[in-house]
């Protein structure tokens, strides 16, 4: 097993094909060095995973903020009192899920969120796991023709299939997300040098990429599918259970991730927030 110890800190590789867990630390708790170890840790990994924490509202925002401003999404409803916090949740007597789709967050915004940190709140007795996957991993794995082919190609990112009049979230269960007076759309590069690592990442979704620049849906499709198809390949992705005091912080220019929507008839309520990030190149 690939470990980074510093300190009581340990950084150990998920047993899948994206991500870390971060063992012995307490985010209430955090000093200078343990945050250099938590930020080498989460731009190394893509996504890091944590058990056992015990983060209430107002110390879930100050986490937050350790990394950045606070990006507020346009679509989610909050929790009362903290417009910071999305409210990320499937009620007993509903069928549909959110973000159970492989996507990344904001990925629709000029300047995209850097990540989100989504804590476990009220979790189902069995199921309503996450799958996330890594974009670095999956950009090294295309062949050369490949890459060449994307190098300087631009992509489109929409969010009005989503979260617009008669789009995917305007049914009974989700009206509250369709907002038409917000939606937009982003043009960002396929291959980004990454903010953090300076690493090459695949920077397309099925969630928000609708098109290349340029081009027409129709003539994006082939392409894009193809990319989608090998992005998504088991052996760049993990799953994460999710436990009580379990949270992961995943970053948004790394990772896709996709919530697995398999427990009907049972609540699951998570709090997301979302820290803003910077322009993609
Ligand atoms: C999301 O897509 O942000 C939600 C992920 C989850 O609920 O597991």
């Amino acid at each position: 097993m690939d470990k980074v110890t510093t300190a009581a800190i340990e950084v150990r590789k998920h047993p899948g094909g994206a991500g870390a867990e971060v063992l012995g630390v307490n985010l209430n708790d955090l000093s200078d060095a343990d945050m250099a170890v938590l930020r080498k840790a989460y731009a190394d990994n893509g996504v890091i995973f944590f058990r056992d924490q015990t983060l209430t509202e107002d110390q879930h925002i100050a986490f937050a903020q350790r990394f950045g401003e606070i990006d507020i999404n346009k679509f989610f409803p909050h929790i009362d009192g903290y417009p910071q916090i999305a409210k990320v949740g499937k009620e007993k007597e509903q069928k549909t899920n959110i973000g159970g789709g492989w996507h990344t967050d904001h990925s629709y915004d000029q300047i995209p969120a850097m990540g989100s940190i989504l804590v476990a709140r009220i979790l189902p007795s069995k199921g309503g796991d996450t799958l996330f996957a890594d974009m670095y991993k999956a950009y090294e794995a295309l062949d050369d023709e490949t890459k060449a082919e994307i190098a300087d190609l631009k992509a489109i990112h929409s969010n009005s299939h989503v979260f617009g009049s008669k789009a995917y979230y305007d049914n009974p269960e989700r009206r509250e997300f369709a907002n038409d007076a917000a939606v937009g759309s982003a043009v960002h590069p396929v291959v980004i040098t990454h903010p953090l690592s300076g690493r090459k990442a695949l920077y397309v979704n099925p969630g928000f990429t609708i098109k290349f620049e340029g081009r027409t849906r129709e003539q994006s499709l082939p392409l894009l599918q193809k990319l989608f198809a090998h992005a998504m390949k088991p052996e760049f992705q993990s799953r994460f259970q999710w436990r009580p005091g379990s949270i992961a912080f995943w970053d948004n220019r790394a990772t896709w991730h996709f919530a697995l929507n398999d427990y009907h008839g049972e609540e699951r309520l998570m709090h997301r927030i979302t820290v803003a990030g910077v322009a993609l190149h």
